[in-house]
């Protein structure tokens, strides 16, 4: 009974999305996916009804950077609902964290707004076993749980990962060109080689690469909101799986201890006092946003060096511009589309009012777009100076903190790829992933064979 009345809510909201989207709102058009090939033109018709766009599905859509990055560094807004100190307002505001959205029409993200049921609190994870993980803990944790996995990202641990990575990429692309240079950059090289490299920093020794990269298909998807009954379930069934994974690694670590990060977050000064679910909460978070976004950075920026030969023979002449192509590919066509915030107390955004529990959708893709900021936006150029000016790792307290984990990795990624195949080139058609928030690809054909 409970899963029909589950089925017909997801229904009826999602309807609601449709006929807001009819209507013309451009967020609910954007939620419902009708933008996946190209959203940057949609985001110019936001940004053309000002900094701060009012949307039907409850969020108001922020497009300038300058008003991104104030909301991301100031103590303003937070990545969930704070009740009860939010004040009147915030009780009925929707809960939101890197697992909830403005589509999140699941009813346990950040409901549809107006006229829509209310959020029910949590996000698109929800109720789910392993969901402990420091996106949602409170500041004071979230502050001691970065202090915590930091160290695994410092600049030498990063030196140290170089040299596996390396091998990696190495690996794989001689599989590919064994196989007669015709591969998927996606499938062949862009998801396994990040997939290996956090699962053996996270220690897991008996990776099982095809299955990580459905994890990270289902939990990416799940970002946007739960849109179906079945969508729920295989959610469901891959949080249980991971967190079955991370319950028996955990375990295993704790009589055994190695050099791998589960066993240094074991090892740690707070280490005794650690629930374990936690830990196994922040393992599961760091697979997942380990790899996902990696493997569609390299993807997408292999997509654009494709499409314009000249930039892609300027990496194959000179492989050090790879840390350029990353930077300009972050700004260009980030993997994180946009981050949703809530507002814990009131103040003036641009020049609108913002009323506690205000739910903000910060549109990383419009601002690394912004024409204040970056002349000539629309243009991939990876010659361009100031690139780095991007969102596409956010700022503020929730900086990504794999940030050097993923510019090295794309770095390698790239450099092997030009050193190795420099005739690379298109064989066929692309797929896209089915995801708003996220932005990569499912499938990307090419031949290293002129
Ligand atoms: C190109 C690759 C990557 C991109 C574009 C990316 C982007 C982001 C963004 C936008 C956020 C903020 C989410 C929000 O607050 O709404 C974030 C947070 C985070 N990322 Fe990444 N990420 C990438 C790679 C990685 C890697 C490789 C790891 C770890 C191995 C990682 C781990 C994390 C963690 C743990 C957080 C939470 C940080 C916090 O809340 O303090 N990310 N990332």
């Amino acid at each position: 009974m409970a899963e029909l009345r589950r089925a017909a809510r997801l229904q009826y909201k999602r309807a609601v999305l449709w006929t807001h989207a009819r209507r013309g709102d451009l967020v609910c058009r954007l939620m419902l996916h009708e933008h996946l090939d190209d959203p940057y033109p949609l985001y110019e018709h936001i940004r053309a009804h000002g900094p701060v766009y009012r949307s039907r599905a409850g969020v108001q859509a922020v497009t300038a950077h300058e008003l991104c990055s104030q909301v991301l560094r100031g103590s303003a807004f937070a990545r969930r609902n704070e009740e009860p100190a939010a004040g009147p307002g915030a009780r009925t505001a929707p809960a939101a964290s890197q697992t909830s959205a403005p589509g999140d029409v699941d009813g346990s993200g950040t409901g549809t707004g107006e006229g829509t049921a209310p959020a029910e609190g949590g996000g698109a994870a929800g109720d789910e076993p392993g969901d402990t993980s420091f996106l949602e803990a409170e500041v004071a944790d979230h502050m001691r749980w970065r202090r915590l996995v930091a160290p695994a990202f410092r600049p030498r641990k990063i030196a140290e990962y170089r040299k596996r990575t390396e091998e990696v990429a190495h690996r794989l692309i001689d599989t590919a060109l064994a196989r007669g240079g015709t591969f998927d950059v996606v499938t062949d090289f862009a998801s396994p080689l990040p997939i290996t490299v956090i699962s053996e920093l996270l220690g897991i020794t008996d990776v099982d690469v095809d299955r990580f990269a459905y994890y990270g298909l289902v939990t990416g998807r799940a970002i946007d909101g739960i849109r179906s009954a079945r969508q729920a379930a295989e959610f469901r069934a891959a949080a249980r799986e991971l967190n079955a994974m991370f319950t028996n690694l955990v375990g295993k670590r704790r009589g055994e201890p190695g050099e791998d990060l589960v066993s240094e977050l074991l090892r740690s000064q707070d280490g005794d006092q650690l629930p374990e679910q936690e830990i196994i909460g922040t393992c599961q978070l760091l697979l997942t946003a380990g790899f996902e976004t990696t493997t569609n950075l390299v993807s997408n920026a292999v997509l654009r060096l494709l499409s314009d030969r000249s930039q892609w023979e300027a990496l194959v002449g000179d492989p050090g511009l790879a840390p350029a192509v990353a930077e300009e590919s972050l700004r260009f066509d980030p993997p994180v589309q946009y981050s949703i915030r809530v507002a814990r107390e009131a103040l003036t955004l641009g020049d609108r009012p913002v009323p506690v529990g205000t739910v903000l959708m910060l549109v990383l893709g419009a601002a690394n777009r912004d024409p204040v900021i970056f002349p000539d936006p629309h243009r991939f150029d990876i010659s361009r100076s100031g690139a780095g000016q991007h969102l596409a790792f956010l700022s503020g307290a929730h900086y990504c903190v794999g940030a050097p984990l993923a510019r090295m990795e794309t770095d390698v990624a790239l450099s092997v790829l030009a050193e190795r195949a420099p005739e690379l080139h298109r064989a066929g058609p692309l797929r896209r992933r089915p995801t708003a928030a996220l932005r990569g690809l499912l499938s990307l054909p090419v031949s290293a064979r002129r």
